[in-house]
């Protein structure tokens, strides 16, 4: 028997940035995903999935999700030949796209084979192992969200993109900030959204040094206002980098659509989070109160919406 927990995550500043060596900033949820390992007799590996979801999102999922089961298991050496694997995923993190549910699940299954083989990983194998699961899900990824996953907190976090060691710095904000996500329902994939990203660059080199310059003085401000628990600076530059998105394509129209009935409700910021295109929004809320009005709002209008407090 083994157990393994990976939290989900939102990504404040920085998604598809992220992916180019540009700084990003994401905060663990206290939500998370857990993975229980039973060794029985036989060989291979099975998945029971048992987490909550956004409807369609595990189909979608389907074969990206059992590849990254085999990319961790693989990783860590685990011999599957002798023995099978009974691998159970469950935990109250509802897995939609944008609140890191691939990184969350990677996360917790190398931390059950972690338990089972008492491999005595460190948090930076840990980390490792999530990685290559993440691959499955696309080729290229950053490394934030199974970052965020494994150490938790709110982090500073950019890429090696000579294959070294990526910074991460953990963030601590003097205040708790209330935040609301909001699911847009829609099933992303961030395979396919950031090779779209990296087409459009290729074809627009120019456009996108530009929007780069700017997101990146963005980051500074935002790493600063996070660490100075300056709650509207921090909004108006959620707000900035909602823009930058846009520019880039990868807010859809739902995503907006959830960002202005937000706005409409008194965030003081607020912005799609992760692939885009569907999955999620943030809003930022200046005190618990106007937090229950923007979930009430989203509510209404017919869509889930979770509340956290971050930093
Ligand atoms: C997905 O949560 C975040 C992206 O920036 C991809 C990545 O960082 O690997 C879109």
């Amino acid at each position: 028997m083994g157990f393994g927990k990976g939290y989900g995550k939102t990504i404040l500043f920085g998604e598809h940035f992220v992916v180019y060596g540009l700084p990003a900033i994401a905060s663990a949820l206290g939500s998370f995903t857990t993975a229980n390992i039973k060794i029985a007799q036989g060989k291979g590996w099975t998945v029971d999935d048992q987490r909550p979801a956004t409807p369609g999102y595990k189909k979608k999922k389907y074969h990206e999700s059992m590849q990254s089961v085999k990319n961790v298991i693989n990783h860590l050496k685990i011999d599957t030949k002798n023995q099978k694997l009974e691998i159970t995923f469950a935990g109250d993190l509802i897995a939609a796209s944008g609140v890191g549910a691939s990184a969350a699940q990677c996360t917790s299954l190398a931390r059950a084979l972690n338990d089972s083989f008492n491999l005595n990983l460190s948090d930076e194998k840990i980390n490792e192992a999530a990685y290559e699961g993440e691959k499955a899900y696309h080729g290229t990824p950053s490394g934030i969200d199974n970052t965020a996953s494994t150490y938790g907190g709110l982090i500073w976090f950019v890429k090696n993109l000579n294959g070294g060691k990526n910074t991460m710095d953990l963030l601590q904000s003097p205040k708790k900030i209330p935040l609301v996500i909001a699911n847009s329902g829609i099933t992303a994939s961030t395979a396919e959204v950031v090779a779209d990203v990296k087409r459009l660059k290729e074809e627009n080199p120019e456009k996108f040094e530009n929007i780069f310059g700017e997101y990146k003085m963005l980051a500074e401000e935002a790493k600063k206002a996070l660490l100075e628990g300056k709650i509207f600076n921090i909004g108006s530059l959620m707000n900035q980098n909602q823009k930058l998105l846009q520019d880039i394509t990868v807010s859809g129209e739902i995503n907006d659509n959830l960002v202005e009935i937000a706005l409409k409700n008194r965030a003081i910021g607020a912005k799609m989070t992760g692939t885009g295109r569907g999955g999620l929004v943030i809003a930022l809320a200046e005190n618990e109160e106007i937090q229950e009005k923007i979930a009430k709002a989203f509510e209404n209008e017919g869509f889930d919406a979770w509340k956290t407090m971050i930093g």
